[in-house]
């Protein structure tokens, strides 16, 4: 029962039925108690105390952040207070990474600045395309790239030094100008092609499009439309507060690991099918329903629980994704550029469906980030291996935000949650010859 105790605070009234105790403990902005205060909940004096258990954290705050803002029921994302659809319309990811990163919009002079320090370190050291030169043809795109990010702390020593202000800000400038050289790179490797270096003069997406695709010429022009439909995908996939990836993030840097380190790992959280993976999942669900036809007899496999309708569904969001709806938008403008994707006509079918059946309205299942995003990606020639590496490169942004908000935090230590043991009580080892 929650009151407003003797001191005026707010403040939560828990009885021990166990022993007839009444405890009062805080509710804190945000309407949270602290796990710390169940402790006192004791039997007696030699009982460790209460803890809150919460497998997959879906009911446990593990900070409190400034970075970004999302009402899952009304379907709002925002960050540091910008809302997402007026970023992803009026904004740049560089603007958006300074946001981010540093609370505010940069002036013009800050812009300025940024792009040119994030522009000037996009080359890698050669070792590491030599790194990457190892892996087979074949090699899936999330793996390489998260091994060259997790190479690129054997560069930067200096990346270790964690409290210092200055060499962190360094760190972030240069995962965020080689994120997309590293995944460049990967593809390139992919199909046997020579690696571009990168080139100063472009922006951060167009860049990225010519070390991606530029083939036997020097006059490479990207599409400006699509140049654009990326730095907007960029832009919405820049940070999602304490989802799974970020959460690991946090988690590898409270042992104060360098942030290279921590990145791969978020990166490899980010890689699974149920996360930043689901938009190259989706793509090969949509390729294995092959035609409309074939959806009445897919949707019975997902009412049947034998198939999950990839794509669908949030932690968080009850209501339709804010990001999907601007990436069903942007698509409609990268297709009258390369022509309309065949598989849109599947997406909408089982969107239209699941959007009106009561195995999905229960649920509150509507389309994710992930549902159109591939769509988009695979229509501007990208390989599905590809996907979660177009997930990593702005997510970067948003896990070295949490990384330093985490560093800053003087509540934060390293990350060690509690376990309910449940296996067998001390017992004596017997030999081999004696186990029956
Ligand atoms: N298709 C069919 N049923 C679903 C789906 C789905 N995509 N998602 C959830 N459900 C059902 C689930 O079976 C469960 O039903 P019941 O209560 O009858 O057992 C109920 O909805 C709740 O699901 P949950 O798995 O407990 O929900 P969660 O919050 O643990 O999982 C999720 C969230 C995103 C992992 C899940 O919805 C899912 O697997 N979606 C498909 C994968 C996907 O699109 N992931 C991208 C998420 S957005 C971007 C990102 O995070 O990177």
């Amino acid at each position: 029962m929650a009151d407003k105790g003797s001191e005026g605070k707010n403040t939560l009234s828990i009885r021990d039925n166990r022993t007839g105790r009444d405890y009062e403990v805080d509710i804190l902005e945000g309407d949270v108690i602290r796990a710390m205060d169940l402790r006192q909940i004791k039997v007696d004096d030699g009982d460790f105390g209460m803890m809150a258990y919460d497998p997959a954290f879906t009911n446990t705050a593990s900070t409190r952040s400034a970075v970004t803002f999302i009402d899952g029921d009304k379907g709002i994302l925002r960050y540091r207070g910008y809302q997402i659809d007026q970023l992803a319309e009026r904004s740049t990811h560089l603007e958006v990474a300074y946001l981010i990163l540093k609370g505010e919009l940069p002036t013009q002079s800050e812009l300025d600045d940024f792009v040119h320090e994030v522009t000037f370190h996009t080359y890698v050291h050669e070792n590491i395309t030599d790194l990457l030169e190892g892996f087979r043809y074949d090699a899936h795109a999330m793996g390489m790239v998260i091994s060259g990010v997790a190479a690129l702390s054997t560069f930067y020593p200096e990346a270790k030094d964690v409290h210092d202000p200055s060499a962190r800000w360094q760190q972030i400038i240069r995962l965020i100008a080689k994120l997309p050289t590293l995944a460049a790179y990967a593809f390139r490797h992919h199909r046997g092609l020579p690696y571009v270096y990168p080139e100063n003069e472009l922006s951060y997406t167009a860049n990225f499009l010519n070390m991606l695709f530029r083939i036997g010429t020097r006059d490479y022009k990207p599409s400006p439309v699509l140049e654009r439909a990326l730095d907007i995908l960029f832009i919405l996939h820049a940070d999602h507060e304490q989802n799974c990836s970020t959460t690991a993030m946090r988690v590898i840097g409270s042992s104060n690991a360098d942030p290279y380190s921590a990145l791969a790992g978020a990166m490899g959280a980010l890689y699974g099918p149920l996360h930043g993976g689901a938009n190259e999942a989706v793509l090969r669900m949509l390729t294995r329903i092959g035609s409309v036809d074939n959806i009445p007899d897919f949707m019975d496999r997902v009412r049947n629980r034998e198939e999950r309708l990839m794509g669908f569904g949030h932690r968080v969001y009850k209501a339709y994704d804010p990001r999907a709806s601007i990436i069903k938008r942007t698509a409609d403008e990268v297709f009258e550029v390369t022509g309309r994707n065949p598989l849109l006509d599947i997406a909408l079918e089982l969107e239209r469906i699941a959007l009106n059946e009561d195995y999905f309205i229960e649920r509150d299942l509507y389309p994710n980030v992930d549902f159109y995003s591939g769509l988009i990606y695979q229509a501007m020639g990208f390989p599905v291996e590809m996907f979660p590496v177009l997930f990593a490169i702005p997510r970067t942004v948003g896990w070295l935000a949490q990384w330093e908000e985490l560093l800053e935090d003087p509540e934060q230590r390293i990350a060690r949650p509690r376990q309910v043991y449940v296996g067998v009580d001390g017992r004596d080892f017997v030999p081999p010859g004696d186990r029956g």
